[in-house]
């Protein structure tokens, strides 16, 4: 392939996450941008995709019965000559760093809100990760169909809660019972809400210019003097639009609308296409690595290991981060500088695999993996390239597990030790006890439950889970100050990580600031790189 057409390939990938709290529609939301973008005929299908792939992997019923999904994985689909990856991350409360690794992934990301409730804690977390990376942030507010917060409270509530401008793309005429439409401030368009359309199908919306007496007759006098007041304040008083500064990640565009109803989608869907950044640039060891360079490079960035149970498969995924990726090409895996050949590459389409003939520079494929592959690596056509370091985050939930039946603790181990590769779960031994009750660390609640049950299902081994009261782990150096600490104080837990580190672990933050300036001991936030 020549480098016009690698360029022209890679510069048509637009690779994003949908960040939500729970509850906010980005299931529907999803599912309307597929059916727009023509991936699926109907909407329901992703849903019924998520209860079909039960007959094939039988670890998420866990998922079946709690209702949630835990796995996450890459939607891929061309629409006007885009191809749009779409990173699904999983929005359960109680979710994994898994799902913070995934948005490592991502060039762009889509911050879809409840109109009635505003800025949550799950978009809160999900968005200062985004923040962090400086990627552009698109929001959708969501349910305008219901009784909603006053836009300007919402736009209002972007900002001071998370600090970053807001700018609205379109505005909502009215809500709930009164939702008349959304008025497009680029275009000067309105588009009417029209009660019982289709919600299923992707049928234009009705438009028309705010000047057309029809459809001023149709929002009425009330809401029509209050859309031109709240156009002029935005105009006169609001943050101006600024690509560059979208690009940055300091202002956020802003998109009322119903993806229920897929009122406000197409819109969004055409000018998120227009502003979202194509692949971006990767720092390197060796420099900021441009997508378009034509040897092949990317990451691991989550692994999910048994995703098929007859096949007891396990997966890595990896963002593609330069040039092209041709089925059965040999790439060096940079930790080992070991050659690898890439043979049997997977996208997944929800969870539906295609094997992939090729792939570029912002896409996602997943390999088969046999146990070597870790969270992180580097797969490359030239050896020697790394990748900035994932993000670490503290596991803030901690609990001993023990094994009911002592005969199988080399499966209870097998599978600690597996899980810990996937990253799914931190793994301490207690200075005391020793590998046979690890203590282990999460980020989320729920990763106890998946973890009792994949040790169950997948190991045939049954746990106890002993909750501890402990919030954080700092990491520690060990000498006399450490062993005064562990000696004196019943308000921690002196442990050992996975690499031999020394951590303590803590009741919340302040005990631990308590402990050290008593005993004097510097904690980390986490543990120094091996
Ligand atoms: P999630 O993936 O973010 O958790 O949310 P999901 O899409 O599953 O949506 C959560 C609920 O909100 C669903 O209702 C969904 O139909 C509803 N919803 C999504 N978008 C809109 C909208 O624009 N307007 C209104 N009124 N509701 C919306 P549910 O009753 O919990 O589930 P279901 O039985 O409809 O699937």
């Amino acid at each position: 392939m020549n480098q016009t057409d690698l360029k022209f390939e890679i510069n048509s990938r637009k690779t994003f996450a949908i960040i939500s709290h729970p509850d906010a529609g980005k299931t529907t939301l999803t599912e309307k941008l597929l059916l727009f973008g023509g991936a699926i005929r109907e909407a329901g299908s992703v849903k019924a995709r998520r209860s079909e792939r039960h007959a094939t992997s039988d670890w998420m019923d866990l998922e079946q019965q709690r209702g949630i999904s835990i796995t996450s994985s890459a939607l891929q689909f061309k629409y006007q000559g885009y191809v749009i990856n779409i990173l699904d991350t999983p929005g359960h409360q109680d979710f994994s760093e898994d799902t913070y690794r995934t948005l490592t992934a991502a060039d762009s990301a889509v911050m879809l809100i409840d109109a009635a409730k505003g800025v949550e804690t799950q978009t809160k977390k999900l968005f200062h990760v985004c923040r962090q990376r400086g990627i552009p942030i698109f929001t959708f507010i969501n349910k305008f169909d219901r009784n909603a917060k006053d836009p300007l409270d919402l736009m209002d509530e972007v900002e001071k809660v998370l600090g970053i401008e807001s700018y609205a793309m379109n505005w909502p005429i009215g809500m709930g019972p009164d939702f008349k439409g959304i008025y497009d401030r680029q275009t000067e368009q309105v588009e009417r809400f029209m009660e019982g359309s289709s919600k299923s199908s992707a049928k234009p919306p009705v438009s028309g210019a705010l000047s057309d007496p029809n459809v001023q007759e149709g929002i009425g006098e009330v809401l029509l003097n209050q859309l031109k007041e709240e156009i002029d304040l935005l105009d006169s008083a609001g943050n101006t639009f600024s690509q560059e500064r979208v690009d940055r990640g300091e202002v956020t565009p802003v998109f009322f609308g119903s993806a229920l109803n897929n009122f406000g989608v197409p819109n969004f869907l055409h000018s998120f296409l227009d502003l979202a950044p194509a692949p971006q640039p990767r720092s390197t060891n060796i420099g900021v690595l441009d997508p378009e360079t034509p040897s092949f490079s990317g990451y691991i960035f989550k692994i999910q290991a048994n995703m098929n149970a007859q096949h007891r498969d396990r997966i890595a995924f990896i963002r593609v981060c330069s040039g092209r990726y041709e089925r059965g090409m040999n790439v060096i895996h940079t930790r080992s500088h070991r050659r690898l050949r890439l043979a049997q590459p997977q996208q997944l389409f929800a969870q539906e695999r295609t094997i992939l003939d090729q792939a570029f520079a912002g896409d996602i494929i997943g390999v088969h993996d046999s146990g070597f592959l870790r969270i992180g690596d580097v797969l490359a056509e030239k050896d020697g390239l790394q990748f900035e370091a994932m993000p670490f985050f503290s596991p803030e939930n901690f609990a001993r597990i023990n094994i009911a039946n002592a005969l199988k603790r080399k499966q209870f181990i097998k599978g600690i030790q597996e899980l810990q590769e996937e990253g799914a779960i931190h793994v301490f031994r207690d200075l005391h006890v020793g590998v046979e009750a690890p203590i282990i660390g999460v980020v989320g609640q729920l990763q106890f439950e998946v973890l009792e049950y994949r040790l169950r299902e997948e190991y045939g081994v049954q746990v106890d889970i002993q909750h501890l009261p402990y919030e954080i782990v700092r990491w520690v150096e060990k000498d006399e100050k450490l062993i005064k600490l562990l000696t004196e104080s019943s308000m921690s837990t002196v442990v050992i990580d996975k690499d031999e580190n020394y951590a303590v672990l803590l009741l919340d933050e302040w005990k631990a600031k308590w402990l050290s300036d008593r005993y004097e001991i510097e904690f980390h936030v986490q543990p120094h790189v091996t």
